[in-house]
């Protein structure tokens, strides 16, 4: 029996590892989608304008925005059985695992779902980035009893999202704040969750598979999940006369603080910058202030302690919070943005795909021989 031989460098984590090629952004030199830096186009650009770049290449023209945008609003709308399954969910399903489980029950009614050329997967990731806010729009209403607010078709991805969360007009302020947080979180090279997207892809599954297993691995709080974890970074801080010595004792104790550090990332994150003048503005009542103040003291024992600077996650958590945005409902956001980028991963996976099948360390037990049941003792 001959193996191919593996190789003998091994990386915890795949620190480091270059493990594929990609032309949809990079992290080297501040973060860039298709070659723009993120900055500028939360300046020039809106969301829908994001999304179309990440999934055909290019920024999109006037023309060829309206068309994106009217075919993704058309899409605003599930499958009544989709709708029905949220309310035969137990109680206490969190909004993740519901969106995960709704991509997954809207396979069954992709007409495309088998289809993996470039031109069907661009059809289902333009009715995913439709669908997925309509999923946690109606679950979040039909959990708490409320009737589902129907999707508007003139209304941006970010303004739409919120107007069918809370059933009236959002503020400029909150659609322009939202729009940029959703750019941020749109794409991000090989991350854990395009990983696995592109894993997926490999074996020449279809895009919705490969979004339901990014969903499961966003969920955890060393990912995506994070985002809902930093509000009680800061809840359990107590407020800005306590959060000194609150964070001081809980890096005595080695406590990860979520919205901190980031594998690629050591001297900061750039889109953590950006977002948190977003933060700050939304935050103008006094109540909210004082988590913005309790923020800038953990930021700068973190940076002295630790040297380790915010995330995304950090900036995003208190953003939706003085939105009055319920924490569950934080993680879910950041997938109805990234489903842009995975979709674009699968679809560059797929036009040069090579199974994703790396090897192992082997540390178990010597070779041995099965002994019979009966002589096992
Ligand atoms: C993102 C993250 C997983 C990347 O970490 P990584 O590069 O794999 O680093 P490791 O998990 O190996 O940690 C290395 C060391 O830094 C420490 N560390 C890393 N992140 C930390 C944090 N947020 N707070 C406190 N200590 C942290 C670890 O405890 C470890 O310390 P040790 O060497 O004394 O054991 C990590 O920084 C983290 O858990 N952050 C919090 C979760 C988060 O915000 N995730 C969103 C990422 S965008």
């Amino acid at each position: 029996m001959s193996t191919t031989a593996p190789s003998t460098t091994y990386s915890p984590g795949l620190e480091g590892v270059v493990a594929g090629e990609t032309a949809v952004s990079t992290v080297e030199d501040g973060l860039r989608y298709r070659g723009y830096a993120v900055g500028d186009l939360c300046e020039h650009a809106s969301f829908d304008e994001v999304a179309f770049l990440l999934l055909y290449g290019e920024l999109p023209t006037t023309t060829e925005l309206e068309a994106f945008r009217q075919r993704v609003a058309m899409a605003r709308r599930l499958p009544e059985p989709v709708r029905q399954l949220f309310s035969t969910l137990p109680k206490w399903s969190t909004p993740l695992d519901v969106l995960r489980t709704a991509v997954s029950a809207l396979a069954h009614f992709d007409q495309d779902v088998a289809d993996n050329s470039p031109e069907a997967n661009l059809r289902k990731a333009e009715r995913l980035l439709a669908q997925m806010p309509v999923a946690i729009a109606d679950h979040y209403r039909i959990s708490r009893g409320m009737q589902p607010v129907l999707a508007r078709q003139e209304l941006s991805h970010a303004a739409n999202f919120l107007y069918m969360l809370r059933g009236v007009e959002p503020s400029v302020a909150d659609v322009k704040a939202l729009d940029v947080s959703l750019i941020l979180y749109a794409e991000h090279e090989f991350n854990a969750s395009t990983f696995t997207a592109r894993v997926i892809v490999s074996t020449q599954a279809d895009l919705h598979a490969a979004i339901v297993g990014a969903i499961g691995a966003l969920k955890g709080p060393l990912h995506g999940g994070a985002n809902e974890k930093v509000m009680d970074v800061l809840l359990a801080s107590g407020g800005p006369s306590t959060a000194e010595a609150w964070i001081r004792a809980a890096l005595a104790r080695k406590e990860r603080i979520m919205g901190f550090g980031h594998r690629v990332y050591k001297a900061g994150d750039v889109r953590a910058g950006i977002l948190k003048a977003y933060a700050k503005q939304a935050a103008s009542d006094p109540g909210l202030l004082a988590w913005e103040e309790t923020a800038d003291t953990i930021e700068r024992v973190m940076a002295s302690e630790k040297n380790m600077h915010p995330n995304l996650d950090w900036p995003a958590g208190r953003l939706y919070h003085a939105m009055q945005l319920d924490i569950p409902l934080y993680t879910p956001m950041f997938a109805m943005s990234r489903i842009t980028g995975w979709a674009a991963h699968v679809i560059e996976q797929l036009a040069n795909n090579r199974l994703i099948r790396p090897r192992s360390i082997y540390k178990g037990q010597a070779a041995r021989v099965v002994k019979p049941i009966g002589e096992r003792g």
